[in-house]
């Protein structure tokens, strides 16, 4: 189900466990392990009752002393994640904001030309862009659910890894490049060499390469360890992504911050032979990220103290009779939920609008997933936001049940209880 990673992604520093030549007792160049959950499930597999599920795997963090990647311990085989893939891009007023900025700020950097999108999900960026004047617009992804999901809005999609053949197949639809988009799947991939590989297939002189990562600074700061899961196999600095791109055709252009999932950093590439120069926010931007081993220490010790707290807060409120609920079928639900060891005892199912989450349970328990419109109805005391990337929309969402006395409880930046008739109280 996975293989064990011993070199770092990036910079390629590491030997494996009892290398030839090296006696033991002697210093090595060892990954350095930073955070252990112990065994989670994969947390978007959500399955139905009866059908199969994918097993378990180790969710640790090691940390490279050499370029500051932080990556899994271990690589889980993408088929048995992607192909068939809940993760749906949300609808949600949030996301159509972000992808608003996105096309805004990658057409002052391109031409209004070919884009492909690698990871294309359901096509709702593509659409946006085809909205914006955008010529040939292509996608690349795995899931077979998703890419029949988004060909049927009439774009065109490969439906494969990104790969070099893909690559192939997608420049052959699109024609020459202007712009390459990859939003959230660079952290998700094993091998960046063959992707950069890809991308050099794709990329032209004057083609734009963006590609959005998680902030590591600000995972690092909101101690957002429910987003360490196993489709994230990388938790990427800027310093990281030069070392990958020093044996590569293409170096670092410009970088964006955004607020979305907790703050993300789109990198803009483009190849050495382009003769625009970098954008000062490269420089600025490693000049002020500080990613060291000490910062995920102690990331790793907070997430362990916040899970206590929300399983404390938790079982405290069962006891006193309270029906307690989440809302947000999210990756991170599954994360925390399994972390905490929590059952359907103490959260009796967790609230959701995805069609494809329905009536399945939380990976690796016995939550039930409830369509997102009986919420009201059923009416919880307390409901926990596990989609806290969107809690501002949830809340505005629900207002008519926190008006009734609802409550909410927020678990990150830091676990809080929110509702009307109380001061923010943090647990
Ligand atoms: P999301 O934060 O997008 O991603 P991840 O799975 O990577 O952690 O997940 C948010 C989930 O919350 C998603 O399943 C959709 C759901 N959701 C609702 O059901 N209702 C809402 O109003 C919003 C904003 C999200």
């Amino acid at each position: 189900m996975y293989t064990n990673i011993v070199r770092c992604r990036a910079c390629g520093f590491g030997t494996p466990e009892n290398p030839g030549g090296i006696k033991s007792g002697q210093p090595t160049d060892k990954l350095i392990p930073v955070l252990d959950l112990g065994l989670h499930p994969l947390a978007n597999n959500f399955v139905k009752e009866g059908e199969p599920r994918a097993g378990f795997a180790p969710l640790q963090l090691l940390f490279c002393p050499q370029c500051s990647l932080a990556q899994l311990s271990v690589v889980v085989d993408p088929v048995q994640i992607y192909e068939k893939y809940a993760y749906v891009t949300s609808p949600s007023a949030t996301m159509r904001e972000h992808f608003g900025s996105l096309v805004r700020d990658i057409k002052t950097e391109s031409k209004n030309g070919s884009v492909v999108e690698i990871g294309s999900n359901d096509g709702l960026l593509l659409a946006f862009l085809a909205d914006a004047g955008y010529g040939n617009v292509v996608g690349i992804d795995p899931a077979k659910n998703l890419a029949e999901k988004a060909r049927k809005s009439g774009v065109v999609v490969i439906n494969d890894f990104f790969n070099e053949g893909s690559a192939r197949s997608a420049l052959l639809a699109s024609g020459e490049v202007d712009t390459v988009i990859a939003r959230h799947v660079f952290c998700h991939v094993a091998d960046w060499r063959g992707f950069v590989k890809g991308l050099e297939i794709l990329a032209s002189k004057d083609t734009v390469v963006c590609i959005e990562i998680p902030c590591v600074t600000d995972q690092l700061e909101a101690c957002s360890f429910d987003q360490v899961y196993h489709e994230h196999l990388s938790y990427m600095p800027i310093k990281a992504m030069k070392a990958l791109l020093n044996r590569t055709l293409f170096h670092l252009h410009r970088v964006i911050h955004y607020p979305v999932h907790g703050g993300a950093h789109l990198v803009m590439l483009r190849r050495n032979d382009c003769v625009m120069p970098p954008h000062p926010s490269v420089q600025e931007t490693l000049e002020s990220e500080n990613v060291t081993l000490e910062r995920w220490q102690a990331f790793a010790y907070e997430a362990k103290l916040r899970i206590v707290r929300l399983r404390d807060r938790v079982r405290s409120l069962r006891d006193m009779g309270k029906r307690v609920c989440g809302y947000g079928a999210s990756a991170k639900s599954t994360v925390w939920i399994n972390a905490c060891g929590f059952t359907k005892e103490d959260i009796y199912g967790v609230y959701d609008g995805t069609m494809e989450k329905q009536y399945c349970t939380i990976p690796g328990t016995n939550i039930p997933v409830i369509h997102e419109g009986a919420f009201y109805a059923d009416a919880a005391d307390y409901a926990i936001c596990f989609a806290w990337n969107y809690f501002a929309e949830c809340k505005a969402k629900q207002h008519k049940w926190l008006e009734t006395g609802g409550r909410w409880i927020v678990p990150v930046p830091e676990v809080r209880v929110i509702g009307l008739d109380t001061a923010e109280s943090q647990a």
